[in-house]
């Protein structure tokens, strides 16, 4: 039986906004997990072991290419089994927390989870990305363009990896600690609610359940 993949990037444990959202959405969903905790175990960068290994016949393979190869395999199977996905990624100075773009220089191999023409062997499976931050970056807003996050995960899980991806921005997390921000607060608190509704409300529609994955 095949089942979701839950990746967590945040560094934070149970106060994480990404990481609350993500347990709205999985208490309406209720299926089988599989669950990584990147801040407790985070994946090697890609070495040059590693890209050796994708590149030689494995003939050739030294112990220590065998060893990156391992890694990679272990995380590309664990990718490849799922029928559906939920990353929590919070903004990290304008862009991904590294712990996640290491897995994904894991992960994101052309000719097996990258399609050499069209479709990628994950194509149209869904995925739902929280990505709290700290301020907001919508259009509008005096930051807007600084979020280079969302177009990140857009290209390499949407256009690359082949996921169907839903993506939920709660904003202006840091308004109820820094003083500057106060006037934020009822900002923020409408954004992390409205975060939560959208979160339960595809957990109950999410187009994977176990037995219909790929
Ligand atoms: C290392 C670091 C860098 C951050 N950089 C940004 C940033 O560039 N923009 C922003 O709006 N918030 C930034 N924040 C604030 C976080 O995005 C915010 O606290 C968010 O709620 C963290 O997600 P989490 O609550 O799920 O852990 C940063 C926080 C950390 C720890």
């Amino acid at each position: 039986m095949s089942y979701l993949l839950h990746i967590d990037a945040t560094l934070l444990n149970a106060e994480s906004l990404s990481r609350q959202v993500a347990r709205t959405f999985l208490d309406a969903w209720g299926g089988p997990i599989v669950h990584r905790d990147l801040a407790v175990s985070p994946v090697p960068h890609l070495s040059a072991a590693g890209l050796t290994a994708r590149l030689t016949d494995p003939s050739t393979y030294s112990p220590e290419v065998v060893a990156a190869r391992g890694i990679q395999d272990e995380l590309i199977d664990e990718f490849l089994g799922a029928g559906g996905y939920l990353f929590t990624v919070p903004l990290y100075n304008y862009g991904l927390p590294s712990v996640f773009k290491a897995w994904i220089d894991q992960v994101a191999v052309v000719g097996r989870t990258i399609a050499m023409s069209e479709g990628a062997p994950a194509q149209g499976r869904p995925a739902l990305v929280v990505s709290s931050r700290g301020g907001a970056y919508m259009e509008g807003a005096p930051h807007h363009g600084r979020d280079h996050l969302v177009p990140h995960l857009h290209t390499m899980l949407g256009l690359e990896l082949g996921l169907d991806l839903h993506v939920l921005t709660p904003s202006f997390g840091l308004a109820p600690v820094v003083p500057l921000m106060a006037d934020l607060v009822p900002m923020f608190e409408a954004s992390i609610a409205e975060a939560h509704d959208q979160a339960r409300r595809l957990g109950r529609s999410f187009a994977f359940r176990p037995g219909n994955a790929a």
